[in-house]
């Protein structure tokens, strides 16, 4: 048996979105959402963190390729999502509130399928610098 242990990588991405339920009266939208229900939507400098966790590797000293886990977060995540609209461009926001909390979930549905060697253990997302979502896959 050799060692577990949890690699993270970080990345940045840029993107806008606005908080709004369409089962909540205008009233209550404001209420509960604030600035954030801003119909023409605001932008954040979020900041993602992957973290997967494997057994080192004897060979390579590795838990997981370094350069596929790269190329993983940008096909299914940081060319997906940077410079977009989130509510209006990416699908699983057309239904469900673009939160840091939701899109540490969505960046999880979309990166843990596709790890195989390492498994994904945590998405952290940072919406500012003081604040941030983790998902560890718990339903
Ligand atoms: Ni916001």
């Amino acid at each position: 048996m050799s060692a577990i242990v949890y690699l993270t990588r970080k990345a940045e991405f840029s993107a806008s979105h606005l908080y709004h339920n369409p089962q909540f009266s205008a009233e209550e939208n404001k209420r509960v959402f604030g600035k954030c229900n801003n119909p023409n939507g605001h932008g954040h400098n979020y900041v993602l963190e992957v973290t997967v966790k494997g057994q080192i590797d004897a060979t390579t000293g590795f838990v997981v390729d370094l350069k596929q886990l790269k190329d993983l977060m940008h096909q299914e995540v940081l060319d997906a999502l940077d410079h977009r609209f989130l509510n209006k461009e990416i699908p699983e926001f057309f239904s469900l509130i673009p939160t840091t909390e939701n899109l540490a979930l969505v960046c999880w549905q979309r990166l843990a399928p596709k790890l195989a060697a390492a498994r994904l253990h945590r998405v952290r997302i940072y919406e500012t610098p003081d604040l941030f979502a983790d998902f560890y896959g718990e339903v």
